[in-house]
Protein backbone atom coordinates (compact mmCIF):
# COMPACT_ATOMS: atom_id res chain seq x y z
CA UNK A 1 0.00 0.00 0.00
CA UNK A 2 0.71 3.43 -0.56
CA UNK A 3 2.66 4.97 2.60
CA UNK A 4 1.25 8.34 1.73
CA UNK A 5 -2.07 7.46 1.87
CA UNK A 6 -2.00 5.91 4.76
CA UNK A 7 -0.40 9.01 6.43
CA UNK A 8 -2.05 11.79 4.34
CA UNK A 9 -4.69 13.89 6.85
CA UNK A 10 -8.15 11.97 6.92
CA UNK A 11 -9.80 15.43 5.16
CA UNK A 12 -7.94 13.41 1.81
CA UNK A 13 -10.32 11.98 -0.62
CA UNK A 14 -7.82 9.29 -1.01
CA UNK A 15 -7.28 8.66 2.33
CA UNK A 16 -10.76 7.77 2.57
CA UNK A 17 -10.84 6.28 -0.52
CA UNK A 18 -13.11 3.09 -0.23
CA UNK A 19 -10.65 -0.05 -1.65
CA UNK A 20 -13.08 -2.81 -0.33
CA UNK A 21 -14.78 -4.82 -2.93
CA UNK A 22 -18.10 -3.56 -3.87
CA UNK A 23 -20.97 -5.11 -2.17
CA UNK A 24 -22.56 -5.71 -5.52
CA UNK A 25 -20.71 -6.22 -8.86
CA UNK A 26 -22.14 -7.21 -12.75
CA UNK A 27 -19.08 -8.28 -15.06
CA UNK A 28 -19.94 -8.51 -18.58
CA UNK A 29 -23.62 -9.36 -18.50
CA UNK A 30 -24.93 -9.84 -22.02
CA UNK A 31 -28.75 -10.50 -22.38
CA UNK A 32 -30.60 -10.92 -25.48
CA UNK A 33 -34.44 -11.20 -26.47
CA UNK A 34 -34.02 -13.20 -30.08
CA UNK A 35 -32.81 -10.76 -32.57
CA UNK A 36 -32.99 -7.68 -30.00
CA UNK A 37 -29.47 -7.10 -28.01
CA UNK A 38 -30.80 -5.78 -24.75
CA UNK A 39 -27.30 -6.02 -23.06
CA UNK A 40 -23.94 -6.43 -24.36
CA UNK A 41 -20.93 -6.09 -21.76
CA UNK A 42 -23.29 -4.83 -18.85
CA UNK A 43 -20.78 -3.61 -15.71
CA UNK A 44 -21.48 -1.89 -12.98
CA UNK A 45 -20.19 -2.15 -9.26
CA UNK A 46 -22.19 -0.74 -5.91
CA UNK A 47 -20.16 -0.01 -3.46
CA UNK A 48 -20.90 -0.08 0.46
CA UNK A 49 -23.72 2.37 1.65
CA UNK A 50 -23.92 4.43 -1.79
CA UNK A 51 -26.53 5.65 -3.72
CA UNK A 52 -25.64 4.28 -7.08
CA UNK A 53 -27.59 6.23 -10.11
CA UNK A 54 -28.22 4.27 -13.42
CA UNK A 55 -29.10 6.45 -16.07
CA UNK A 56 -29.63 5.74 -20.33
CA UNK A 57 -31.96 6.76 -23.01
CA UNK A 58 -34.80 4.43 -23.62
CA UNK A 59 -34.29 0.71 -24.42
CA UNK A 60 -30.83 1.34 -23.29
CA UNK A 61 -30.85 -1.73 -20.82
CA UNK A 62 -31.51 -0.48 -17.64
CA UNK A 63 -34.55 -2.60 -16.20
CA UNK A 64 -32.73 -5.35 -17.98
CA UNK A 65 -29.39 -5.15 -16.26
CA UNK A 66 -31.57 -4.98 -12.78
CA UNK A 67 -33.96 -7.88 -14.01
CA UNK A 68 -31.13 -9.58 -13.91
CA UNK A 69 -29.64 -8.92 -10.66
CA UNK A 70 -33.32 -9.16 -9.02
CA UNK A 71 -33.50 -13.00 -10.43
CA UNK A 72 -36.41 -11.80 -12.90
CA UNK A 73 -34.39 -12.92 -15.91
CA UNK A 74 -31.35 -15.13 -16.02
CA UNK A 75 -28.03 -13.12 -18.26
CA UNK A 76 -26.87 -15.05 -21.15
CA UNK A 77 -22.98 -14.03 -20.14
CA UNK A 78 -21.51 -12.28 -17.37
CA UNK A 79 -20.96 -12.82 -13.62
CA UNK A 80 -22.62 -10.95 -10.29
CA UNK A 81 -20.37 -11.15 -7.22
CA UNK A 82 -21.03 -10.16 -4.01
CA UNK A 83 -19.01 -9.08 -1.89
CA UNK A 84 -16.41 -10.11 -4.30
CA UNK A 85 -17.69 -13.47 -4.81
CA UNK A 86 -19.04 -14.49 -7.70
CA UNK A 87 -22.76 -15.82 -7.12
CA UNK A 88 -25.41 -17.39 -9.13
CA UNK A 89 -29.08 -15.79 -9.54
CA UNK A 90 -31.00 -17.79 -10.65
CA UNK A 91 -34.78 -16.79 -9.14
CA UNK A 92 -36.31 -13.88 -7.50
CA UNK A 93 -35.73 -16.32 -4.25
CA UNK A 94 -31.79 -16.22 -4.93
CA UNK A 95 -31.80 -12.68 -5.28
CA UNK A 96 -33.57 -12.29 -1.77
CA UNK A 97 -31.64 -14.72 0.07
CA UNK A 98 -28.54 -12.64 -1.41
CA UNK A 99 -29.89 -9.75 0.33
CA UNK A 100 -31.11 -7.88 -2.94
CA UNK A 101 -34.61 -6.22 -2.46
CA UNK A 102 -36.47 -4.98 -5.37
CA UNK A 103 -38.97 -2.27 -5.34
CA UNK A 104 -41.16 -2.61 -8.73
CA UNK A 105 -42.97 -0.04 -10.50
CA UNK A 106 -46.12 -1.49 -9.10
CA UNK A 107 -44.86 -2.26 -5.52
CA UNK A 108 -46.00 -5.62 -5.10
CA UNK A 109 -47.86 -4.11 -2.57
CA UNK A 110 -51.64 -6.11 -1.50
CA UNK A 111 -54.36 -3.51 -1.49
CA UNK A 112 -56.54 -5.70 0.96
CA UNK A 113 -53.97 -5.91 3.22
CA UNK A 114 -53.04 -2.86 5.61
CA UNK A 115 -49.32 -1.01 6.07
CA UNK A 116 -47.75 -3.27 8.48
CA UNK A 117 -49.07 -6.84 6.91
CA UNK A 118 -47.37 -5.23 4.00
CA UNK A 119 -44.26 -4.52 5.37
CA UNK A 120 -44.39 -8.79 6.28
CA UNK A 121 -45.72 -9.17 3.01
CA UNK A 122 -42.63 -11.92 1.51
CA UNK A 123 -42.43 -13.83 4.88
CA UNK A 124 -43.88 -16.69 3.84
CA UNK A 125 -41.06 -16.98 0.74
CA UNK A 126 -38.88 -17.54 3.59
CA UNK A 127 -40.43 -19.51 6.25
CA UNK A 128 -43.88 -20.93 4.51
CA UNK A 129 -47.62 -20.11 4.48
CA UNK A 130 -48.13 -21.45 7.19
CA UNK A 131 -45.82 -19.39 9.36
CA UNK A 132 -47.07 -16.37 8.13
CA UNK A 133 -50.54 -17.23 9.19
CA UNK A 134 -49.48 -18.12 12.74
CA UNK A 135 -47.42 -14.77 12.88
CA UNK A 136 -51.08 -13.30 11.90
CA UNK A 137 -52.67 -14.60 14.37
CA UNK A 138 -50.39 -15.18 17.12
CA UNK A 139 -47.92 -12.40 16.84
CA UNK A 140 -50.05 -9.37 15.29
CA UNK A 141 -49.37 -6.81 18.09
CA UNK A 142 -45.28 -7.53 17.54
CA UNK A 143 -45.78 -7.01 13.25
CA UNK A 144 -47.09 -4.00 14.32
CA UNK A 145 -44.63 -2.44 16.90
CA UNK A 146 -41.94 -3.84 14.90
CA UNK A 147 -43.40 -1.96 11.03
CA UNK A 148 -43.89 1.14 13.27
CA UNK A 149 -40.63 0.93 14.32
CA UNK A 150 -39.10 0.53 10.91
CA UNK A 151 -40.94 3.23 9.09
CA UNK A 152 -40.70 5.95 12.22
CA UNK A 153 -36.78 4.93 11.37
CA UNK A 154 -37.20 5.75 7.93
CA UNK A 155 -39.37 8.72 8.74
CA UNK A 156 -42.39 7.31 6.40
CA UNK A 157 -45.21 9.19 6.89
CA UNK A 158 -48.26 7.20 6.43
CA UNK A 159 -51.67 8.06 8.16
CA UNK A 160 -51.61 4.92 10.65
CA UNK A 161 -49.81 1.32 10.78
CA UNK A 162 -53.42 -0.03 10.30
CA UNK A 163 -54.53 1.46 6.99
CA UNK A 164 -55.20 -0.55 4.59
CA UNK A 165 -52.66 0.76 1.62
CA UNK A 166 -55.45 1.41 -0.95
CA UNK A 167 -55.81 4.72 0.64
CA UNK A 168 -52.66 5.39 0.58
CA UNK A 169 -50.87 7.65 -2.27
CA UNK A 170 -47.94 6.57 -4.67
CA UNK A 171 -45.58 7.76 -2.57
CA UNK A 172 -46.30 6.26 0.72
CA UNK A 173 -46.94 2.65 -1.00
CA UNK A 174 -43.52 3.30 -1.96
CA UNK A 175 -42.04 4.05 1.11
CA UNK A 176 -43.74 0.95 2.27
CA UNK A 177 -42.24 -0.92 -0.16
CA UNK A 178 -38.79 0.35 0.68
CA UNK A 179 -39.34 0.13 4.19
CA UNK A 180 -39.88 -3.58 3.82
CA UNK A 181 -35.89 -4.26 2.49
CA UNK A 182 -34.80 -3.12 6.39
CA UNK A 183 -37.28 -4.54 7.56
CA UNK A 184 -35.99 -8.28 6.16
CA UNK A 185 -32.26 -6.75 6.92
CA UNK A 186 -31.34 -6.48 3.14
CA UNK A 187 -27.88 -5.21 2.33
CA UNK A 188 -28.95 -4.33 -1.32
CA UNK A 189 -32.29 -2.21 -2.84
CA UNK A 190 -32.94 -1.78 -6.09
CA UNK A 191 -35.60 0.76 -7.69
CA UNK A 192 -36.48 1.08 -11.41
CA UNK A 193 -38.09 4.45 -11.75
CA UNK A 194 -39.14 5.25 -8.47
CA UNK A 195 -40.63 8.67 -9.02
CA UNK A 196 -41.85 8.28 -12.77
CA UNK A 197 -45.39 7.94 -11.65
CA UNK A 198 -45.27 10.53 -8.42
CA UNK A 199 -45.67 14.14 -8.33
CA UNK A 200 -42.78 16.53 -6.84
CA UNK A 201 -43.75 16.87 -3.17
CA UNK A 202 -44.38 12.79 -2.95
CA UNK A 203 -41.35 12.39 -5.43
CA UNK A 204 -39.24 14.05 -2.65
CA UNK A 205 -40.18 12.61 0.41
CA UNK A 206 -39.63 8.95 -1.55
CA UNK A 207 -36.01 10.58 -2.42
CA UNK A 208 -35.75 11.24 1.20
CA UNK A 209 -36.28 7.81 2.35
CA UNK A 210 -34.26 5.98 -0.46
CA UNK A 211 -31.11 8.84 0.61
CA UNK A 212 -31.78 7.88 4.32
CA UNK A 213 -30.79 3.76 3.33
CA UNK A 214 -27.39 3.93 3.52
CA UNK A 215 -27.66 5.40 6.77
CA UNK A 216 -29.56 1.99 7.57
CA UNK A 217 -26.26 0.20 6.17
CA UNK A 218 -28.05 -0.28 2.62
CA UNK A 219 -26.54 -0.16 -0.61
CA UNK A 220 -29.07 1.30 -3.38
CA UNK A 221 -28.95 0.88 -6.73
CA UNK A 222 -32.06 3.34 -8.70
CA UNK A 223 -32.47 4.18 -12.37
CA UNK A 224 -34.27 7.76 -13.24
CA UNK A 225 -34.52 9.87 -15.83
CA UNK A 226 -34.58 13.12 -13.47
CA UNK A 227 -30.83 13.88 -13.48
CA UNK A 228 -30.70 16.57 -11.15
CA UNK A 229 -32.78 14.37 -8.50
CA UNK A 230 -30.01 11.46 -8.98
CA UNK A 231 -27.21 14.44 -8.49
CA UNK A 232 -28.88 15.44 -5.39
CA UNK A 233 -29.13 11.73 -3.48
CA UNK A 234 -26.68 9.44 -6.01
CA UNK A 235 -23.36 9.52 -5.08
CA UNK A 236 -22.17 8.31 -8.28
CA UNK A 237 -23.97 7.67 -11.60
CA UNK A 238 -23.42 5.36 -14.15
CA UNK A 239 -24.40 5.71 -17.61
CA UNK A 240 -25.87 3.05 -20.40
CA UNK A 241 -25.69 3.32 -23.65
CA UNK A 242 -27.40 0.63 -26.51
CA UNK A 243 -26.59 -2.30 -23.72
CA UNK A 244 -23.61 -1.11 -22.38
CA UNK A 245 -22.62 0.56 -19.56
CA UNK A 246 -20.50 3.22 -20.66
CA UNK A 247 -19.30 5.67 -18.09
CA UNK A 248 -19.56 5.95 -13.97
CA UNK A 249 -19.32 9.35 -12.63
CA UNK A 250 -18.75 10.52 -9.07
CA UNK A 251 -21.56 13.55 -8.79
CA UNK A 252 -19.12 15.76 -6.76
CA UNK A 253 -17.04 15.51 -10.47
CA UNK A 254 -19.57 16.13 -13.06
CA UNK A 255 -22.68 18.09 -14.11
CA UNK A 256 -25.83 17.38 -15.30
CA UNK A 257 -24.68 18.32 -19.22
CA UNK A 258 -21.84 15.53 -18.86
CA UNK A 259 -24.26 12.81 -17.88
CA UNK A 260 -26.77 13.54 -20.90
CA UNK A 261 -23.94 14.24 -23.51
CA UNK A 262 -22.67 10.34 -22.40
CA UNK A 263 -26.69 9.35 -22.98
CA UNK A 264 -26.98 11.26 -26.08
CA UNK A 265 -23.50 9.77 -27.41
CA UNK A 266 -22.40 13.60 -27.62
CA UNK A 267 -19.50 12.56 -25.30
CA UNK A 268 -17.42 9.84 -26.16
CA UNK A 269 -17.73 6.69 -23.68
CA UNK A 270 -14.93 6.02 -21.27
CA UNK A 271 -12.21 3.09 -22.01
CA UNK A 272 -14.06 -0.30 -21.01
CA UNK A 273 -12.02 -0.73 -17.72
CA UNK A 274 -12.10 -3.49 -14.90
CA UNK A 275 -12.51 -2.82 -11.16
CA UNK A 276 -8.89 -2.22 -10.84
CA UNK A 277 -8.96 0.85 -13.47
CA UNK A 278 -7.06 -1.62 -15.73
CA UNK A 279 -8.07 -1.76 -19.84
CA UNK A 280 -10.40 -4.98 -19.55
CA UNK A 281 -9.89 -7.73 -22.52
CA UNK A 282 -12.66 -7.70 -24.83
CA UNK A 283 -15.19 -10.71 -23.66
N1 LIG B 1 -39.12 -9.09 -22.58
C1 LIG B 1 -38.56 -8.52 -23.65
N2 LIG B 1 -38.74 -9.03 -24.89
C2 LIG B 1 -38.17 -8.47 -25.97
N3 LIG B 1 -37.39 -7.37 -25.93
C3 LIG B 1 -37.18 -6.81 -24.73
C4 LIG B 1 -37.75 -7.34 -23.53
N4 LIG B 1 -37.35 -6.58 -22.49
C5 LIG B 1 -36.58 -5.62 -23.01
N5 LIG B 1 -36.46 -5.75 -24.36
C6 LIG B 1 -35.68 -4.90 -25.25
O1 LIG B 1 -34.39 -4.77 -24.70
C7 LIG B 1 -33.91 -3.46 -24.84
C8 LIG B 1 -33.59 -2.90 -23.48
O2 LIG B 1 -34.80 -2.69 -22.77
P1 LIG B 1 -34.87 -2.18 -21.26
O3 LIG B 1 -33.92 -2.96 -20.45
O4 LIG B 1 -36.28 -2.19 -20.88
O5 LIG B 1 -34.33 -0.68 -21.43
P2 LIG B 1 -34.51 0.58 -20.46
O6 LIG B 1 -35.01 0.11 -19.15
O7 LIG B 1 -33.14 1.17 -20.39
O8 LIG B 1 -35.45 1.50 -21.16
C9 LIG B 1 -34.97 -2.70 -25.61
O9 LIG B 1 -34.66 -2.73 -26.99
C10 LIG B 1 -36.22 -3.48 -25.31
O10 LIG B 1 -37.16 -3.33 -26.34
MG1 LIG C 1 -36.68 0.63 -18.03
Amino acid sequence: MDQRLEQSPVSGESALADTSAPVLEARGIARRFGAVVALDNASLALKNREVLGLVGDNGAGKSTLLKILSGVLLADDGRVLLDGKQIQIRSAHDAMEAGIETVYQDLALVDTMNAFQNVYLGREELAGRWFLRMLNLVDDRKMRKRSREVLDALAVKIPSIGASVRAMSGGQRQCLAIARAILWGRRIVILDEPTAALGVRESSQVLDVISDLRNHDVSVIVVSHNMQQLMDIADRITVMRLGRTIATRDVRQTEVSEIVGLITGAIAADPATDEAGSVEKPV
